[in-house]
């Protein structure tokens, strides 16, 4: 079968621990299948946060508890990592979290409703070998589809540790007319893959833009 997209992620085997595993047997009370099951939810909730790539699920929990009135989409296809999210749900009793667990670029190509106050996407994939840079998840097609799913003035957040991926963004957000530069928050907490990159003493680069 010929996907539609070039897969952006590496399918990690990965050891699923016991905690991940008991997670997992819950995962379908909180998958979402598509942007119809968003807006019915969105009815509940103040607004509408998406983290793409959340690995482990540090920041998407964290946020989630400090913030039960907005609605946590969570996309991720590494089912370790869902497990984890699944197990942390549980054992911190959070409602305020859903699920989708394919390419986010399924969920988004599929229909262009507004629904997202706020895109975060914290150290996607790098692809650092040249011949492996079309695979980036964000070029100009994602930065144009995620914006149709976006409500007007919300916000998209990526950061990235690696520079070659970096000035690739920001020549994108350039050309991207449809969104607009802003202001930087100031970053007091780092995700898994940020701190291992400031350990190997990389730079931390962050793109803040609201949708025009
Ligand atoms: C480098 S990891 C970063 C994880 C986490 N955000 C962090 O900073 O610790 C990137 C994650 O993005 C996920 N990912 C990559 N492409 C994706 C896609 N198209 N849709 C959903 N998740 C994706 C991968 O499975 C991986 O877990």
């Amino acid at each position: 079968m010929r996907l539609k997209f070039l897969p952006s992620f590496v399918k990690r085997k990965g050891r699923i621990t016991k905690r991940q595993s008991q997670g997992l047997k819950n995962k379908d009370d909180f998958l979402i299948l598509n942007i119809d099951d968003i807006k019915l939810l969105n009815k509940e909730y103040s607004s509408c946060h998406l983290e793409i790539g959340f690995g482990n699920a540090e920041n998407l929990c964290s946020q989630a508890k400090l913030n039960p009135d907005i609605l946590y989409i969570g996309c991720e296809v590494y089912q370790s990592g869902i497990g984890s999210l699944l197990a942390s749900i549980k054992e911190d009793k959070i409602k305020n979290i859903r699920i989708f667990d394919k390419d986010i670029r399924l969920l988004i190509d599929e229909k262009d409703d507004k629904v997202f106050d706020r895109v975060i996407i914290i150290c996607p994939d790098p692809w650092p070998k040249d011949k492996h840079h079309k695979r980036r998840l964000i070029n100009y097609d994602f930065l144009s589809m995620i914006s149709k799913t976006m409500k007007e003035g919300s916000e998209i957040y990526i950061s990235t540790d690696w520079e070659n991926y970096a000035s690739h963004i920001r020549e994108l957000f350039l050309r991207a007319n449809f969104f607009i530069e802003a202001k930087l928050n100031n970053k007091k907490t780092f995700s898994k893959f940020e701190r291992r990159g400031k350990r190997d003493g990389r730079t931390i680069f962050e793109f803040r833009h609201l949708k025009n």
